[in-house]
């Protein structure tokens, strides 16, 4: 396996990330919620940092995302922020935090404040004019289709999403109304590897991929299950420390195989 090394010699900006794009270089994100863990993954040199709200489940231990707040996100922000100066930061909007733009526009506010460089909201073409709204006052969005966790208890559980010709159709139109909006990023969760495919193909925003197959320019994976913390970690994650030995190495790893086109490999795909 070869792995190749990254070292942040400077902040990665937004710039940078549709950079990548461009060159059809791909990078790494990690989703974590402390200064400790944000500290590693700079001196490992993972280009952008999620402080998702999967910390409802990993550090809250509930079984949704639902019962996170806007205070449980600033706090969180502000302690990755500390620990980290280099990596491109992205924060989730909690569960309804952003239910109308002029909502939307106060809460990512806040977290743009507290050291955000993004902020992350999850759905398709009914979030165009809040993507609109913020990006047009200076904040960058990423948005997120397929899986969305807050909408679970709609999806009926968490089930990969777009497995038939029409809903793959749906989430692919509503990619493209969100780059057209100005989404500056999309996370694509739980679709499949040809879903994944076009949408990258066919927006110029940076797709990152969970659960979406080997082909979309960025990949995130939680912390928590990259290091083997979680008791069932789900068919897309991989326990990197269990190879590695170290949260270091297997922050470092994981960029690597990233950057490679090693991970996610066959066996991670839908
Ligand atoms: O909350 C989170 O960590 C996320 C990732 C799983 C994409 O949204």
């Amino acid at each position: 396996m070869s792995y190749h090394a990254n070292t942040l010699d400077r902040a990665i900006t937004i710039r940078a990330l549709k950079n990548y794009k461009a060159q059809q270089q791909r990078f790494a994100c990690i989703s974590l919620y402390d200064a400790q863990t944000a500290a590693i993954a700079q001196q490992q040199g993972i280009e952008t940092l999620l402080v998702g709200d999967s910390l409802g489940m990993t550090v809250q231990g509930h079984t949704s995302t639902l019962p996170v707040t806007m205070e449980h996100m600033v706090y969180h922000t502000q302690a990755v922020a500390r620990g980290n100066t280099l990596s491109f930061i992205i924060a989730d909007m909690p569960f309804m935090s952003y239910s109308t733009p002029e909502q939307a526009m106060h809460n990512a506010t806040l977290l743009m404040q507290a050291g955000a460089h993004m902020v992350k909201i999850e759905g398709g073409s009914w979030l165009v004019e809040t993507v609109q709204m913020l990006t047009q006052r200076g904040i960058p969005v990423c948005t997120h289709l397929g899986l969305t966790p807050q909408s679970v208890n709609k999806l009926g559980g968490f089930f990969v999403q777009g497995k038939d010709h029409d809903s793959a159709d749906t989430i692919l139109e509503e990619a493209k109304a969100l780059d057209a909006a100005g989404s500056d990023l999309v996370v694509l969760e739980c679709v499949p590897e040809a879903l994944a495919t076009r949408i990258t193909e066919a927006v110029e925003m940076p797709t990152i991929g969970i659960g979406a197959g080997r082909y979309t320019d960025s990949q995130v994976l939680v912390a928590n299950d990259l290091i083997g913390l979680t008791e069932k970690p789900p068919k897309f994650s991989k326990n990197f420390l269990a190879e590695t030995g170290s949260i270091s190495s297997a922050f470092k790893a994981f960029g690597e195989q990233v950057r490679a086109g090693e991970f996610p490999s066959e066996e991670h795909c839908f």
